[in-house]
């Protein structure tokens, strides 16, 4: 006799398209939470992204499952929600000719005050990498009190970062005195040095959000995190970086993120460099 099989529910291995309707909604809330801005165009990406998720958790309908992060009571899915979200493409040295400009800023440096950097969206770690192994070039060693801040509202990719490895496919084009300095890792990848990577702290921040933060910065790497937000998001949080700068500091963006609003606290240096004006 035929039996048949006792039914199971599996959820679609093939991410469901999104409507339109659930399109906005999942960009009405990613902008609310990270102020990032969804383009249309990404509509089969989001919803492979988030089809990955619900499987995950189990959750069966995009629908309940929006529910729910709107209700914020699950704060380990929101913040899942939000690394599923989040576009994290980095690379050692990526526009080299900002660490370079570090490089010189630091090279003509007189004094030997501790120095206090800060890789804001660092993503897997490899900004936060190179800025360590510039100062390291500059300096010829980190001071013991130099502090590196790196930070990222994806959980995830802080979690990655903390372990200071570097892809294979991310070390290609690492100048020899940079790549003298790194150790071998697992499947052809690298290994920061641990007196490099012990100066770097590793948190997660959101940075729409108040930044539990003392103290200034003598230079802010926020770059290509921006690209993904509003005119007036990104004109905000311009101010709030500049406002965390020593005068004379140095504020790194993308290329793509070059400043059009007028920050008076800020003036152009520089390919995508700006320097926090002296008195202001
Ligand atoms: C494309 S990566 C750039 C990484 C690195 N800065 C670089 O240029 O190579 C952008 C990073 O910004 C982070 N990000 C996006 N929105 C953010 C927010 N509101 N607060 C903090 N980080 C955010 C993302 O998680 C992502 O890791």
């Amino acid at each position: 006799m035929h039996r048949s099989r006792p039914m199971t529910l599996c959820l679609p291995a093939e991410a469901p398209a999104l409507s339109e309707r659930e399109f906005t909604r999942v960009a009405h809330r990613i902008e609310r939470l990270a102020g990032i801005v969804l383009e249309p165009h990404k509509r089969p990406m989001l919803a492979a992204r988030l089809a990955r998720r619900m499987r995950h958790g189990g959750h069966r309908g995009i629908g309940a499952y929006m529910d729910m992060i709107d209700r914020g009571s699950d704060r380990a899915e929101v913040q899942g929600f939000i690394d599923a979200l989040t576009t994290n493409q980095t690379g050692m040295f990526r526009e080299p000719h900002h660490f370079a400009h570090l490089e010189r800023v630091l090279a003509a440096r007189t004094d030997a005050a501790p120095l206090r950097l800060w890789s804001a969206g660092c993503a897997s770690g490899e900004e936060a990498f190179s800025i360590a192994l510039t100062v390291a070039a500059a300096r010829g060693r980190l001071a013991l009190d130099d502090r590196i801040l790196a930070t990222d509202i994806d959980s995830a990719m802080i979690a990655r970062a903390r372990r200071g490895v570097v892809a294979a496919e991310r070390c290609t084009g690492l100048e020899p005195r940079h790549a003298a300095q790194l150790g071998r890792a697992a499947g052809g990848g690298r290994q920061m040095p641990p007196q490099l990577l012990g100066a770097i702290r590793f948190r997660r921040l959101n940075l729409l959000e108040p930044w539990p933060l003392q103290g200034y910065f003598e230079a802010i790497f926020c770059r290509n995190v921006m690209i993904y937000f509003s005119a007036a998001t990104r004109a905000a949080l311009v101010d709030r970086l500049a406002a965390r700068l020593v005068p004379g500091g140095h504020l790194y963006l993308g290329h793509a993120e070059l400043l059009l609003e007028r920050h008076t606290m800020l003036q152009a240096c520089g390919k995508s460099v700006y320097r926090r004006v002296e008195g202001a």
